[in-house]
């Protein structure tokens, strides 16, 4: 029944659209669902690239028989063993007893750690080639992108490089496969959703998959989320690159709690500074009504940063300290800072934002604005200064 994407003559693509989960990793909002990249290679050999969640396996297995006209499967690639990638392995094996799991040797390990897969596999090293008759695939081991025993798999013959969760993104398709067919608009931020989130704190192993993998003669990137990249693929090889070295536009995010008004206020005061200096990209977000992983997109995106919180038992807010420590994880690099708070009795928040600057490496270190409860002129002013100032660094 099934009639699959095609991307060349003998590759088809056999993922599925997850439009259910509502967290992903129980963690991320899925607003626009995610997909799940399978695609398979007819030759003289047969082998899938990847396989999918688990929840989705049986259309899984219909997608891949309709394709196969009786014929079964030699080989499925496992570039990355995360579950949304791997979960579907063990239906697999059971529809295909003799079909053989290629992996390098952390690939092999994990598989039998999750699903004690410990047969019919075949361990491959960095550059070791598998051919299938027309088709030569070549691996390259990229580890941490996004676990230890990440690689990617090149298509040598279709110039296709199946890059694992590298160039993915959030975001369902919708109706379409490769980037050329589609209205690609919506999937610029989901890409930076999902690398933030998931990539974002291997900038350095990523950067040394570049460099690998960069030089490499492909056409076509199939990763194992969103969309087929094929017109847009120098731009999304570039912003990879931008994203791992920290690199943001000119534009600034302003990220506040506030529990009665008074530091918000000053968050929009110091917005009002920064937009009276030029900068036309400002984002203000109230850590408790934004989620943290949209928080984080928007961090990786902009160059510029301001932070502001109220002292609440003597330490953050806590929406705000959950902000400032998935950052701290990320090790986000080279961005302009600036940080603000307010207290009713006695603060700690501009001094724990002042520790966190410091631990982040991040110069030059603004005069932070402090206020004790009301927003006054004095500090009103010092608001609109400091909005200013991290506009004219920018
Ligand atoms: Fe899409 Fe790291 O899994």
């Amino acid at each position: 029944m099934f009639k699959n994407y095609r991307i060349t003559d003998d590759i088809f693509y056999v993922g599925v659209n997850d439009r259910q989960k509502v967290k992903f990793e129980n963690l991320i909002p899925l607003t626009k669902g995610v997909s799940y990249n399978s695609y398979l290679i007819i030759d003289e050999k047969i082998a899938l690239i990847d396989a999918v969640d688990i929840s989705f396996a049986d259309v899984y297995m219909d997608k891949i028989n309709a394709q196969l006209n009786g014929r079964k499967p030699d080989y499925v690639i496992v570039n990355h063993t995360e579950p949304d990638h791997s979960g579907a392995l063990r239906v697999l094996m059971a529809h295909f007893p003799d079909m053989c799991i290629v992996g390098n040797k952390k690939t092999l390990d994990i598989l039998n750690g999750f699903y004690r897969i410990a047969y019919n596999t075949l361990e491959v090293a960095d550059g070791d080639t598998l051919s299938l008759g027309n088709h030569e695939l070549q691996f390259y081991l990229t580890p941490m992108v996004h676990w230890p025993e990440t690689m990617m798999t090149f298509d040598k013959s279709a110039k296709i490089l199946f890059s694992g969760d590298a160039f993915g993104s959030f975001g369902a398709l919708n109706g379409a496969l490769i980037d050329e067919d589609m209205n690609i608009d919506g999937y610029w931020d989901e890409l930076i959703l999902y690398y933030a989130n998931i990539v974002g704190k291997y900038g350095s192993p990523v950067q040394k998959a570049l460099e690998k993998v960069g030089g490499l003669p492909f056409e076509i990137i199939c990763s194992t989320h969103g969309p087929v990249w094929k017109k847009y693929l120098k731009e999304t090889v570039g912003l990879y690159d931008r994203l791992s070295r920290y690199e943001g536009e000119k534009g600034i995010v302003i990220v506040y709690g506030s529990m009665y008004g008074n530091t918000a206020l000053m968050a929009e005061t110091v917005a009002q500074g920064a937009g009276q200096a030029g900068v036309k990209n400002i984002i203000v977000h109230n850590a408790s009504l934004t989620d943290s992983s949209v928080i984080l997109r928007d961090i990786f995106k902009y160059k510029g940063l301001i932070i502001g919180s109220p002292t609440y038992s003597n330490e953050l807010y806590p929406e705000i300290d959950a902000i400032v420590r998935k950052i701290a994880i990320r090790g986000i690099k080279n961005r302009v800072f600036g940080y603000f708070g307010s207290f009713t009795w006695a603060g700690a928040s501009v001094k724990r934002l002042a520790s966190f600057a410091e631990t982040m490496k991040w110069e030059p270190v603004l005069t932070p604005v402090e206020e004790k409860q009301g927003l006054k002129e004095e500090k009103y002013n010092a608001c609109l200064e400091l909005g200013a100032k991290v506009a004219g660094l920018l």
